[in-house]
């Protein structure tokens, strides 16, 4: 007999149970527990269709579902004692099942946890998918509220952070949307591929035992749109694939790059040198020793932690390389960053979209930055285009009358017309016309160009598109 008490689950082989450092160090049930749900979902399905196909009768099943609830219940209300001994959440909630319903001893019938945990993680990915999706709308929304209150402001917009050309403030932050529009895309197709039921693969091959794993994918919603039943094809990749771990700290990190250029954008335009927007007090902060200051600490922690999202991407992809088939402990260590990923992303989303809810425009900045006429230079050389002249030839000649205003010191719409005739012979009466911003931004009537007509068709496609 042991000299100690073996490990409930697996010790039958054992003389002597895990040291406690070896407990510490090797379980997982400090963060595997947030999979409780998933975890009970995963044994109620399997064990309905284990009284499906005659493994064990529906009593049995009807027992392990009522035990089931329960400790679901107890989980929900904190009541529940999770223990590190038991390593993980599959065991602490199986032995807790164990002692109050003996037919638990069959649940692990035909399973594995190697199949199990794959099945939690897909449930969780399908459910976090459309969490962040859902935020990802949020925050769209409080961003299309900005654009709607300051529907004709205009701003500068930059290249090489140099001020470039005129646009809607709108329509940069309708370039937002898009950016969230595409990673909304991206977690709909992870929550896809998240779609294929693992249970049936056992530990690594399958099972000697007449199971029904269509059943148990179609009891789990592992369907596709005309509902037959999705299950994954081959056992060993299944229960060592981690390509939706991956993929989905691949979209965190890159909602993460999305919202840490919102947030550099920001920064700029709250700094005294831009001054185009205030953002609200509730998500900044002052400093302890310069009583003046009000900082962007929001935009700023999103920036920091888009670095903390590529890091967990990143250790994911160096977990996966390199393991030989099939399932080793090493991929215990998938949890961490994925979990971290799921809830940076979703406070960073939510950060966002309450920081842009506060935003106030300063409209009087915006508007003495646009009034340089150096913006509508590209127009000027339009201008000559229109009559005749060759693009090159008048963009050189566009050059010439900035070098002249830089000369004489004044602004580009203050020479004279004798001036620009001087430059080049094409320029009319009607040359300084070009520096009129309204009819510049009526000229730009293109799909996904900035000017009005664009902007008030953009409202409407994202406010159907955001409902
Ligand atoms: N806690 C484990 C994990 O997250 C569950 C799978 C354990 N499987 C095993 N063969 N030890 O990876």
């Amino acid at each position: 007999m042991a000299k100690k008490k073996a490990q409930a689950t697996w010790g039958g082989r054992f003389s002597e149970k895990p040291a406690e450092l070896m407990q510490r160090f090797s379980e997982s049930v400090s963060f595997d527990s947030r999979l409780a749900p998933f975890d009970i979902q995963g044994s109620k399905a399997h064990s309905a269709m284990l009284a499906h196909v005659g493994l064990i009768s529906k009593k049995e099943r009807d027992a392990i579902h009522r035990g089931l609830d329960t400790i679901l219940a107890e989980i929900a209300a904190g009541k529940f004692t999770w223990d590190v001994q038991l390593e993980d959440v599959h065991m602490n909630i199986e032995q807790a099942l164990t002692k109050r319903v003996p037919a638990a001893a069959k649940l692990h019938t035909a399973r594995s946890r190697n199949d199990q945990v794959a099945t939690d993680m897909r449930l969780y990915f399908k459910a976090a998918c459309t969490e962040i999706i859902q935020r990802l709308d949020a925050a769209q929304r409080a961003i299309l509220g900005v654009a709607e209150q300051n529907r004709d402001v205009l701003i500068p917009g930059y290249t090489h952070l140099q001020r470039a050309q005129p646009v809607f403030l709108a329509h940069h932050l309708f370039a937002y949307l898009e950016m969230l529009q595409r990673d909304a895309e991206r977690f709909a197709a992870v929550a896809d591929h998240a779609n294929w039921c693992p249970l049936g693969s056992g530990a690594i091959a399958g099972t000697t035992l007449p199971i029904d794993r269509e059943f148990t994918a179609k009891t789990l919603g592992f369907t596709d749109a005309a509902g037959r039943p999705r299950v994954t094809q081959n056992s060993m990749d299944a229960v060592s694939d981690r390509d939706l771990y991956i993929e989905f700290a691949s979209a965190c990190a890159l909602v993460g790059v999305h919202l840490s250029r919102m947030a550099e954008d920001l920064i700029l335009w709250m700094s005294a040198e831009f001054k185009f927007v205030d953002l609200p007090d509730m998500f900044c902060t002052g400093s302890s020793l310069m009583p003046q200051k009000k900082n962007p600490d929001s935009m700023e922690l999103i920036r920091g932690k888009s670095a903390r999202l590529q890091g967990n991407l990143h250790t994911l992809l160096t977990l996966a390389k390199g393991l030989p088939l099939t399932y080793n402990r090493d991929l215990q260590e998938d949890k961490p960053p994925v979990f971290d990923s799921h809830d940076q992303t979703a406070i960073c989303l939510e950060v966002l979209a309450g920081t842009f809810a506060g935003l106030t425009v300063l409209r009087e900045r915006c508007a003495a930055a646009v009034a340089d006429p150096a913006l509508l230079a590209t127009d000027l050389a339009d201008y000559l285009v229109r009559a005749g002249v060759p693009f090159r030839e008048a963009h050189h000649a566009v050059g010439a009358v900035v070098r002249l205003a830089e000369e004489r010191g004044v602004a580009l719409d203050r020479l004279t017309h004798a001036d620009v005739r001087s430059v080049h012979p094409k320029f009319g009466r009607d040359w300084v016309t070009s520096f009129h911003l309204d009819k510049a931004m009526a000229r730009r009537r293109g799909t996904g160009m900035p000017g009005p007509a664009q902007v008030t068709r953009q409202f409407a496609r994202w406010k159907k598109l955001l409902g």
